[in-house]
């Protein structure tokens, strides 16, 4: 973190890898993206390029919180079910280190970034209790936290139920995929969180990912019973998340 209070936020996604100083007082960007085309195949090698690029465009020369769409303990990349599988068992931390020239660099899953500024600066930052982000994308991705404090890595996208992956059942990609209705999605989305809420008992779900921009649309048809808010802080959430993390200690 900076003497003023400001760190670097990068968020790595299947489309692009995007960057921006964020201000962690107020968890504003402080200026625009910046976006360079994720590589395909999105092998370690090439995003670590994708990545030095953002920060070099940037001009941003102190310490980097970069999200990974995987579990990632100690800065070591466990899973890669939406990337190339190349990544697993890579030490992201290292790889990243040295593509920017040794600084210091955080690494963490980006559902867990997303959590941490939703319930820090956005839709869940005057809620108590348990609040549980879910990410609908390419995949569903999670966060877990409780008063604030992240417990990191849960994989609940990946969750069986009534014999499907959660994400297998109402990623955003499966409505695109099958054509599906709002209605008909949303009445997937219900089944997983019906089978959550009644694990977890949290709070509150805040819904997140690019399709949370269009809530009107299906938020309303959910029929589960735990109330459920649309994320605020969109598509920067990863980003103020990432930045959040360098030397927050919220990076498993
Ligand atoms: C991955 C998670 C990730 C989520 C969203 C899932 O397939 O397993 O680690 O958070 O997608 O990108």
């Amino acid at each position: 973190m900076s003497a003023r209070g400001h760190a670097f936020g990068i968020d790595i996604g299947g489309s692009g890898v995007k960057g921006a100083e964020v201000d962690l007082s107020t968890g504003e960007l402080v200026h625009e993206r910046i976006k360079v085309a994720t590589p395909h195949p999105s092998t370690p090698n090439a995003v670590a390029e994708a990545v030095a690029k953002v920060v070099a465009q940037a001009g941003w020369d102190g310490p980097v919180g970069i999200t990974m769409p995987s579990v990632v303990i100690g800065g070591v990349i466990r899973t890669a079910a939406n990337i190339d599988k190349s990544w697993i068992g890579t030490d992201a931390r290292a790889l990243f280190a040295t593509a920017l020239g040794g600084r210091e660099v955080t690494v963490l899953n980006d559902a867990d970034a997303a959590g941490m500024a939703e319930d820090r600066y956005g839709a869940a930052k005057d809620l108590d209790g348990l609040v549980m982000l879910l990410t609908f994308g390419t995949g569903i991705g999670s966060a877990i936290m409780y008063n604030g404090v992240l417990m990191p890595n849960s994989e609940l996208g990946h969750m069986e139920i009534g014999g499907k992956e959660a994400e297998h059942r109402a990623a955003a990609s499966i409505k695109d995929r099958d054509g599906l209705s709002y209605q008909e999605w949303a009445a997937e989305v219900s089944t997983v969180l019906i089978a959550l809420e009644n694990l977890f008992w949290p709070n509150v779900f805040v819904a997140g990912g690019g399709i949370s921009r269009d809530y009107r649309e299906w938020i309303p048809l959910l029929t589960n019973r735990t109330p459920v808010v649309a994320a605020d802080l969109r598509n920067s959430a990863g980003i103020v998340g990432a930045a959040m993390a360098v030397s927050s200690g919220i990076a498993p």
